[in-house]
């Protein structure tokens, strides 16, 4: 009971602290909300939006699943994402995963764990997608790693794919999609350089017509 009665007495300090710093924190950001960002990270404990980059609430709205997946049947990241991009308009969305993933990890080999398995499957068809490439790599631990960045980049393509991102580019040009990698060893964010504002780079059958003008 230690543990979790912690976590309400830390709560209580962080917002002693808080209201030390800035007497408006609370006020001021139970009034608005207007994040900039969408981050699409994984669950893992050890990867939290706010901590990592350095900012407040208010600051960034976080979706979070097993291994930072981007997968168009989800209501729950659609919704997420619907609501980011239309009601909130932010300006980029992260897609943000880490090295060591154990979902993409997962993905890599054939034990079966449970339920998981089947969200696990869709890490496995990015995995069929470039497996000439990952096993090209001898070296287990770069192969991993590679698999790891191949996937973040899977989920921004996957993101550019939706009808919500393309119909906000057609729009209001924005916003921009980015692809980071996260490093547990070392606490540094990798950009891969993948950012997406338009989808001019997208295969012809992808790319939808904006729907007429009502
Ligand atoms: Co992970």
């Amino acid at each position: 009971m230690n543990a979790y009665n912690q976590l309400l007495l830390q709560n209580k300090a962080w917002v002693s602290q808080k209201t030390m710093e800035d007497p408006d924190f609370f006020t001021r950001l139970s009034k608005i909300q207007k994040p900039k960002f969408l981050w699409i990270g994984c669950s893992d404990s050890r990867v939290p939006a706010n901590e990592i980059t350095g900012t407040d609430p208010g600051e960034i709205f976080v979706h979070r699943n097993i291994a930072n997946m981007v997968i168009h049947t989800d209501m729950n990241m659609l919704s997420v994402l619907d609501y980011a991009v239309n009601v909130l308009e932010v300006d980029h969305v992260i897609v943000c995963g880490h090295y060591g993933c154990g979902g993409v990890l997962a993905a890599m080999g054939q034990k079966q764990i449970g339920i998981i398995d089947n969200w696990i499957r869709h890490i496995k068809d990015v995995y069929r997608t470039y497996q000439d490439e990952l096993e090209s790599i001898t070296d287990q631990k770069q192969r991993e790693n590679r698999f790891v960045e191949l996937n973040v980049m899977e989920q921004v393509y996957d993101l550019s794919k939706t009808s919500i991102i393309q119909n906000a580019w057609q729009k209001r040009g924005k916003p921009f999609i980015h692809g980071w990698v996260y490093s547990l060893e070392t606490g540094l964010i990798k950009d891969l350089d993948v950012t997406f504002k338009d989808n001019s780079e997208l295969p012809a059958f992808y790319k939808f017509v904006a729907p007429a003008a009502k």
